[in-house]
């Protein structure tokens, strides 16, 4: 797949054919994205896959720690946003409603929802990426955001999908005791990956971006 055309194709995938990914292609996927750039060369990420059992003990430990109220609490907190950005975070969920079916008010409908992003939206596997704790927070992220981006561009060589999510991860204690990822590692990111279910309607999501013109300033060209 040619390049660009990679990177415009690439959406985030939110329903999967319960469909296995072999071992091999996952491992194919990080033997390229470890070609992705970090600052001096640090090579910040831990990857541990998940699928199986495995995945689905992450899974029922997601949703039981959801339905009991449990306020979400990850490695790195989740930010609340403002203004523009808020705006578009509405947008972006106004239109996956739409798509669905949900209605603004449907609680019980947007719970399903949310239980199904800590399900890794159904997919048969999943990427957790974990970063050494001594390596900060903030900086090292600028990599890790670099190899989620390279995974999820290599999956579609394979015709595999993914999410970037922060829902698989919202109860780090459920993926850190099925795991082992140990107390000295944060949990930063994860991706779900699999084959897309192109019916499924969340699928048909198409986001949008702020023209260039509008986020960048040319100096001196
Ligand atoms: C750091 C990060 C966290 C994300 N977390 C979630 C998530 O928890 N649930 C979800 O449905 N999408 C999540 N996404 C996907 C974004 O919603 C998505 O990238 C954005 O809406 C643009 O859509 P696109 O990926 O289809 O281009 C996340 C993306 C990033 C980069």
């Amino acid at each position: 797949m040619e390049l660009i055309e990679a990177i415009q194709n690439r959406k985030s995938i939110r329903g999967y054919k319960p469909v296995p990914v072999q071992k091999q292609i996952l491992n194919n996927i990080l033997q390229v994205a470890i070609r992705a750039p970090s600052g001096v060369n640090t090579q910040p990420w831990n990857f541990t896959v998940v699928a199986g059992e495995a995945l689905e003990e992450i899974k029922f430990g997601n949703i039981k720690r959801f339905e009991s109220g449990e306020s979400p609490h990850p490695d790195i907190p989740l930010e609340s946003f403002t203004g523009i950005y808020k705006e578009r975070q509405v947008d972006i969920a106004i239109q996956l409603f739409q798509l669905l079916g949900i209605a603004r008010e449907d609680k019980e409908k947007r719970n399903d929802w949310m239980k199904k992003g800590g399900r890794f939206f159904d997919a048969p596997a999943a990427i957790i990426i974990s970063v050494d704790k001594s390596l900060g927070s903030e900086r090292v992220m600028l990599a890790i955001g670099a190899v989620a981006q390279t995974i999820a561009l290599t999956a579609l060589n394979y015709d595999l999908g993914t999410c970037i999510q922060d829902q698989g991860i919202l109860y780090p204690e459920v993926v850190r005791k099925v795991t082992g990822i140990p107390e000295s590692q944060r949990i930063a990111i994860c991706l779900s990956i699999g084959y897309p279910d192109w019916d499924f309607p969340a699928n048909k999501l198409e986001s949008s971006r702020e023209p260039v013109e509008n986020c960048t300033t040319w100096c001196g060209i």
